[in-house]
């Protein structure tokens, strides 16, 4: 079951002309349910205009700071970031569910390990949280940032990265990259493509001296970094990332083609959840588990519907689905029959789904 608790915001801080950070007083008989590892997220839930709302949005702050602190574009139509940055104020409360999210690796104070992060536009707000940790908790580690933005103005947590490179000196690089704006080295201009990979890993930093990469991003670009690294050789499971932003063109035409492949076929879902079982005759290859359970009035987990937050995340016991798309879950979580209910298009005459994993 979604449980979401009422939390005050206690300071709003404007980072860019476009972006807040959002500072939420987590009370003390909750704080440790709300504990969290660097680079996790919180989702919120609102009523907008008698709709309700949900979005995750990563800490930005470090779990050594104890502060609870997420960062809010303001995106074109966006329901929820709009409300964020033009309604929300300092005294009101927000509901919130506990920090979730796998965007992280441990911390550990004897090692000595090289980081690089890539990071776009928001994408900085899980990778400022694990670039502050893993620098305060292991003081022979460094971390290198290539960060890009459109201008030097949205530039989020600008001020946070200077005074991580003052504080750590010769621990903490940065890197900026900037699209709408020209800088004197022809590297730094535009946005990250084969040939500035090329430059960075032969003149900045050698894969070979890497331990761990982190990537936060739109797709595309966390696909391309990802394939140069593994192709250079760097094995998969030291490249961590999180999506900001999933190819949704291609969703709903998978989706599309799955329903005309489908057409006319049905399928009885059991839905388990709070210890309660309801079943319903649905269409194969139409919509998905989340959407249908919810139609039906099912208070079911979820935050993205994009397949990439897993707060949907439910056991298939019986029958077939296909995810469109199944970036939150780690492959040892599909082997052992765990979906994610926001992708899942029925495929069989029966299925059934238990949320109470
Ligand atoms: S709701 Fe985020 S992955 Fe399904």
């Amino acid at each position: 079951m979604s449980k979401f608790y009422t939390i005050p915001v206690s300071n709003i801080e404007q980072s860019t002309p476009d972006c807040r950070i959002i500072t939420l007083d987590i009370p003390k008989d909750l704080q440790t349910e709300f504990a969290f590892k660097q680079g996790q997220y919180l989702t919120l839930k609102a009523d907008i205009n008698g709709t309700e709302v949900r979005r995750s949005y990563s800490l930005c702050s470090s779990p050594l700071d104890h502060q609870w602190q997420i960062g809010i574009k303001k995106i074109p139509n966006g329901k929820f970031s709009t409300f964020a940055n033009d309604i929300l104020k300092v005294g009101d409360s927000i509901e919130v569910m506990a920090p979730q999210g796998h965007f992280y690796i441990d911390v550990s104070e004897s090692t000595d390990r090289e980081y690089v992060a890539f990071a776009a536009g928001s994408g900085i707000t899980p990778v400022h949280s694990i670039i502050t940790t893993h620098l305060e908790a292991e003081p022979n580690s460094s971390f290198t940032l290539f960060y890009i933005n459109q201008s030097t103005q949205s530039i989020i947590l600008k001020e946070s990265i200077e005074a991580l490179k003052n504080k750590y000196i010769g621990r903490f690089r940065v890197f900026h990259f900037l699209t709408r704006e020209k800088r004197a080295a022809e590297l730094f201009n535009g946005r990250i493509d084969t040939v500035k990979l090329e430059a960075i890993f032969s003149s900045i930093c050698s894969t070979e001296n890497i331990n761990d990469y982190f990537l936060c991003g739109p797709e595309s670009m966390i696909h391309l970094i990802k394939d140069y690294l593994v192709n250079q050789g760097v094995d998969e499971s030291n490249v961590h990332f999180e999506l900001f932003g999933t190819n949704a063109e291609h969703s709903k035409e998978r989706q599309e083609s799955i329903a005309v492949e489908f057409a006319g076929k049905s399928c009885d879902l059991t839905v388990k959840e709070g210890g309660k079982t309801f079943d319903i005759t649905v269409p194969q290859g139409e919509s998905n588990v989340l959407d249908i359970a919810l139609a039906h009035h099912a208070d079911l987990p979820f935050a993205c519907k994009g397949g990439v937050c897993a707060t949907c995340k439910c056991k298939l016991e019986e029958g077939k689905v296909e995810m469109i798309v199944s970036y939150g879950l780690e492959q040892d979580e599909i082997d052992n029959g765990y979906i994610l209910s926001c992708q899942a298009v029925p495929l069989s005459e029966k299925i059934i789904v238990d949320f109470d994993i």
